[in-house]
C-alpha cells in the first residue's frame, strides 16, 4: 500500500491530549542486542506508561540467541528493571506491555527464519488487530542493512493491507562512498519515504527545542545571521573512553562516530534557513540545502582548520592505544575539533566550530552562540574599559537549559557593567518524566512522520563535509597520542581557535569550581559570577605560567595537570595538581611575583583578572572578607579591603 502523506506532524501538536501511537506489529531484527535492552524496551515501556502506545500492538523480536518467547520476555523483564528511566517502576504497565512481546530465534538470512517470521507477523496482525501496519526496527550492524531490505522485499514483507516502514539504526556508511552504495541498496526495493535513518540526537527533547526556540519566538531570528553573529561553537564533551568498544571504534573515530551525523543534525537545526512549514521534507530540504552549504575542504584547508587528538594513559587508566581491541599504533582520533565555513548569505564569515572527543574532564553538550560586540567608544570616560560579547548558550545534555548572558550595571554611582546572566531550565519549567529519545521516534515513525529522521541526501550531504577530512587524516603522519585523559583535549584544537582571536568557551559547573578550597563555600550566586568571569587557557609541559618578579594581575586555577613552583635555583618546592588554586596574590596586590611557576605537563587552567575578580568582590563583601582571611593564612599578607576591591 501506498505510504501515508502526514499532513500535520504529531510531534507539533501543540496542545490538547497527544494521539497514541499508530497501531502496528514492530519486527525488531537484533533484539537480543544492546540497543533493545538500553533504549528500544525502555522506550516502548515510557509511551505505555504515558499512554502514548497503542492498545493494537505486539513486538516479534528476533536474533540468532536460541530463545523461546517465554525466555525472551523473562530476559526482557530483567533488563528493564536495570534500564527503565522513570522514577517508579510502573509492573502492572509492564506486565501488560510483555505479554505482547514474541520471540523468533535464527539469521535473516536463512530463507526458513524469514518464513517463520512472515507467518508470525501476519498471525500477530491479526490477534492484535494491527491493520497489516509493520514497522521493521534494524538494530542490527551496518552491513547488513542492504540485505535485509532485499531479503524482507524477496520475502513478500511489503506486501498487503497496512504501512511498512523500515528504521535503520546509525551508521549509515562509513564513508561517502558506501553511504552512496548503501542508499542505492536500500532503495532498490524500497522508498524513500518508508526508510527511516535514525540520529538519536534528533530524539533529544533539547536538540528538537532548537527548532521550537528559533522559530516560535519573534526576537531571535532577526538576528539569526552574520550581522549579528560572531561565531558559534558545538561542543560535545564525553568524560567516558571507548567503553569496551575499541573494535568498532577503532574503524570509526570521533570525526564519523559523532560529527557527520549528530553534530552536523545540529548544526542544520541550528544554522538552516526558515523552513515553509513543520513539515518533515519542509524542514529536511532547509536540512539538507544548509549541509550542502557547507564548504568542502582542499588538504590546505583540513590542515589549517582540523584538528585531531588521541588520548594517552592517565596515571591509573590506560590510553587509547592500549584499550582492548585496539591497534596499539591506531591513528584513530578519539577527538577532533574543526573550524566549518557555511557558504551561503546568511553565515558567509561566521567561524562555526565543532568539537568533541572522548576521556574528556566533563560530560557535557552545548551550543554557544556569540554575538557581536558592542560599541565600545561611546564607555570612553566611564569605568567601562572593554565590553564582553552576548551568549546564548543551548545547554544540551546533562544539565538541560537555555542561557543568555549580557552586561548589567552595577547598582551605584558610576557606570561598572558585569556580565551576567538569565538562565532557563528544563527542570524548573517542565515535569516531564526523562525520556531515552528513542520514544518520540517510534512514535513519530508509526504515524509516517519522517521530520526526526535523516533523509538519503542529507546523509550525504555530511558525507561529503567529512570525506575530505578523513582523506586529508588518513594519509597524514600523526603524533598520537597528544593528549591525556580527563583533560581538556590536545592544545591544538585551542590553537586552531586562538589564530581567530578566539576560544572555546568552556562550560563551567559550580561542582568544578567547588573542587578549590578557596571557592567551596561561596554561594551559589558569587561562583556564578566567578564562572562567567573565568578564561580558559591550556599550556604546554615545560611552560612558564607565572614569572618571578613580574607584576602579574590574574589568578589560575588548576583545571587538570600539574604546575611546579620553583625557588631561585630552579628547585621544585612545591607541586599543585588538580583543583588547585595559584597566583593569588596578583588578584590580591599588584605586586612582583615572589617565584616562577611552571607547568611539569599539558595543564589546562582557568585565569581570573584582578579587574574581574575585584568586581565580583564588591558584589560579594562576605567573600572578600574570607580572601582576607585567606591571603593572611597562606601569604602571611593584610590586604586592605579597599584594594580587594579596586581594580586598579
Ligand atoms: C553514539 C556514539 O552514537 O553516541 C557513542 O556511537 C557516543 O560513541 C554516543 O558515546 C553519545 O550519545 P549521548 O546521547 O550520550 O550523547
Amino acid at each position: 500500500m501506498a505510504e501515508h502523506q502526514v499532513t500535520k506532524s504529531p510531534a507539533v501538536v501543540a496542545s490538547g491530549a497527544n494521539p497514541t501511537s499508530e497501531r502496528c506489529i514492530m519486527l525488531i531484527f537484533g533484539a537480543s542486542g544492546d540497543l533493545t535492552k538500553r533504549l528500544l524496551v525502555p522506550a516502548l515501556y515510557n509511551l505505555a506508561c504515558d499512554g502514548l502506545l497503542h492498545e493494537n500492538f505486539a513486538v516479534l523480536g528476533t536474533a540468532m540467541d536460541a530463545m523461546t518467547t517465554e525466555q525472551f520476555r523473562e530476559r526482557m523483564s530483567a533488563d528493564i528493571k536495570k534500564f527503565h528511566t522513570r522514577k517508579e517502576f510502573d509492573q502492572a504497565v509492564w506486565d501488560k506491555l510483555i505479554a505482547k512481546f514474541h520471540y523468533v530465534p535464527g539469521s535473516f538470512g536463512d530463507a526458513n527464519v524469514l518464513a517463520t517470521l512472515k507467518s508470525e507477523v501476519a498471525r500477530l496482525d491479526a490477534a492484535h488487530d494491527a491493520g497489516g501496519n509493520v514497522l521493521f526496527y534494524f538494530a542490527v550492524a551496518p552491513k547488513f542493512f542492504g540485505l535485509l531490505c532485499e531479503n524482507l522485499h524477496v520475502h513478500g514483507f511489503k506486501e498487503g493491507e497496512g504501512w511498512k516502514r523500515i528504521i535503520v539504526e546509525k551508521p549509515f556508511g562509513t564513508d561517502l562512498a558506501s553511504a552512496l552504495k548503501l542508499n542505492r541498496e536500500v532503495l532498490a526495493n524500497w522508498s524513500e519515504n518508508q526508510i527511516y535513518r535514525v540520529d538519536h540526537y534528533l530524539g533529544k527533547e533539547t536538540v528538537q527545542n532548537l527548532l521550537a526556540f528559533r522559530f516560535s519566538n519573534g526576537m531571535f531570528e532577526p538576528l539569526w545571521n552574520k550581522n549579528y553573529i560572531d561565531n558559534i561553537q558545538f561542543n560535545v564533551s564525553e568524560a567516558v573512553d571507548v567503553e569496551g568498544r575499541g573494535g568498532y571504534y577503532d574503524s570509526s573515530g570521533v570525526l564519523r562516530d559523532m560529527m557527520q551525523n549528530h553534530m552536523f543534525q545540529m548544526l542544520a537545526y541550528l544554522c538552516m534557513e526558515v523552513p515553509g512549514s513543520f513539515e518533515p521534507d519542509a524542514i529536511r530540504n532547509e536540512k539538507a540545502k544548509l549541509l550542502q552549504s557547507v564548504r568542502e575542504y582542499t588538504p590546505d584547508e583540513v590542515a589549517r582548520y582540523c584538528v585531531r587528538g588521541q588520548y594517552g594513559p592517565s596515571l591509573d587508566k590506560p590510553g587509547y592505544r592500549q584499550e582492548k581491541d585496539v591497534n596499539p599504533e591506531s591513528k584513530t582520533e578519539t577527538y577532533a575539533a574543526a573550524r566549518f565555513h557555511i557558504d551561503n548569505w546568511r553565515w558567509e564569515g561566521v567561524p562555526i566550530y565543532l568539537r568533541s572527543g572522548k576521556a574528556l574532564w566533563k560530560r557535557g553538550t552545548e551550543i554557544v552562540v556569540e554575538f557581536k560586540k558592542a560599541p565600545e567608544p561611546m564607555f570612553r570616560g566611564t569605568p567601562v574599559t572593554s565590553l564582553a560579547q552576548n551568549r546564548l548558550i543551548f545547554h544540551i545534555q546533562p544539565y538541560q537549559g537555555i542561557e543568555i548572558q549580557f552586561q548589567a550595571k552595577i547598582p551605584g554611582p558610576r557606570m561598572n557593567l558585569q556580565p551576567v546572566h538569565m538562565k532557563f531550565g528544563y527542570g524548573d519549567a517542565f515535569k516531564a518524566s526523562r525520556y531515552t529519545g528513542y520514544e518520540v521516534m517510534i512514535y513519530a515513525c508509526s504515524h509516517g512522520d519522517a521530520t526526526l529522521f535523516s533523509r538519503g541526501d542529507l546523509v550525504e550531504a555530511a558525507w561529503r563535509v567529512a570525506q575530505p577530512i578523513l582523506d586529508s587524516w588518513r594519509d597524514a603522519p600523526v603524533d598520537f597520542p597528544n593528549y591525556i585523559r580527563s583533560t581538556w583535549g590536545p592544545k591544538a584544537a585551542a590553537e586552531m581557535i586562538a589564530r581567530d582571536g578566539r576560544r572555546w568557551h568552556e562550560v563551567v559547573t559550580e561542582d568544578v569550581l567547588k573542587q578549590s578550597p578557596l571557592f567551596r563555600d561561596g554561594d551559589t550566586l558569587f561562583l556564578e559570577q566567578v564562572i562567567m568571569a573565568l578564561k580558559p587557557r591550556q599550556v604546554s609541559a615545560g611552560e612558564m605560567i607565572i614569572t618571578k618578579g613580574e607584576v602579574g594581575r590574574e589568578m589560575y586555577l588548576l583545571e587538570q595537570g600539574e604546575v611546579e613552583v620553583l625557588d631561585d635555583g630552579g628547585n621544585v618546592i612545591k607541586l599543585l595538581t588538580d583543583g588547585d588554586v595559584f597566583g593569588e596574590v596578583g588578584v590580591l596586590l599588584s605586586q612582583p611575583r615572589n617565584a616562577n611557576v611552571r607547568a611539569k605537563i599539558p595543564t589546562d587552567l582557568y585565569v581570573l583578572d584582578k579587574a574581574d575578580f575585584s568586581r565580583i568582590l564588591r558584589d560579594n563583601p562576605n567573600f572578600a572578607f574570607a580572601i582576607q582571611q585567606v591571603a593572611k593564612e597562606r601569604f602571611s599578607i593584610n590586604v586592605k579591603t579597599e584594594s580587594l576591591i579596586s581594580s586598579t
